[in-house]
């Protein structure tokens, strides 16, 4: 008897109807994108890009129950990954407008064990899958004289990438390290979302670093 056994499996949590007033955050967004219209260009080709929010800021704005709902589901997802005893904290987050023609170059995450998005207002059709990418280096497998369509690429040992649709007041989270990118949106709505990274800290961090005593606080929700 033969046995496959899919070792190092990757998570992608997605959650359905996280329940957020929409129309709220779309009116922050717009008020930010008021405020700052050139954004910042970091991996978006094309649309625009707050600059970051850090959490201290999210607890007294339009914001904070988005960031509650971001922590609720961290905590789950943390809590299957295997973390014990540990605080998690967004380290930053930001928010996206993709129009059509636009999109996300492939990027990852690093500072962060796992990042996220929240999609608040996706059109209809094609607005631009996000596109989750096996480690580049791992992509061999297939690549051997001759394959091309003489190959099944529908199997879960070989595929290169899977893609989710977004679908409004979806979260998805995964590990920051997992490569991924936005398709180009084809449509002519505003596909908007929600993009953040979070950390871990043990809470035994200052017991084993005293020196760091004073930073406690910061980790205090
Ligand atoms: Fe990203």
């Amino acid at each position: 008897m033969i046995e496959t056994n899919l070792i190092f499996p990757t998570p992608l949590w997605i959650q359905d109807d996280v329940g957020l007033d929409r129309d709220k955050l779309l009116k922050f967004v717009d008020v930010v994108r008021n405020e700052d219209p050139d954004g910042r260009v970091v991996s978006n080709n094309g649309g625009w890009q707050s600059h970051d929010f850090v959490d201290e800021v999210m607890k007294n704005n339009p914001l904070h129950e988005l960031r509650s709902k971001i922590l609720e589901m961290a905590y789950y997802c943390a809590d299957k990954f295997g973390f014990q005893n540990y605080t998690l904290r967004i380290v930053n987050l930001w928010m996206n407008v993709n129009n059509h023609g636009h999109s996300n170059l492939i990027h990852n995450h690093p500072g962060s064990v796992m990042s996220g998005v929240y999609y608040l207002s996706v059109p209809d059709c094609c607005s631009g899958a996000l596109n989750l990418y096996r480690d580049l280096n791992i992509q061999m497998m297939k690549e051997f004289w001759g394959a091309g369509n003489n190959f099944n690429k529908n199997s879960n040992l070989n595929e290169d990438v899977v893609t989710f649709s977004p679908v409004n007041d979806y979260m998805v989270m995964f590990p920051s390290w997992l490569l991924h990118s936005v398709s180009k949106s084809n449509s002519d709505g505003e596909r908007i979302s929600i993009s953040f990274n979070i950390q871990a800290f043990s809470n035994y961090y200052h017991e084993i670093y005293p020196g760091k005593q004073s930073s406690r606080k910061i980790l205090s929700f």
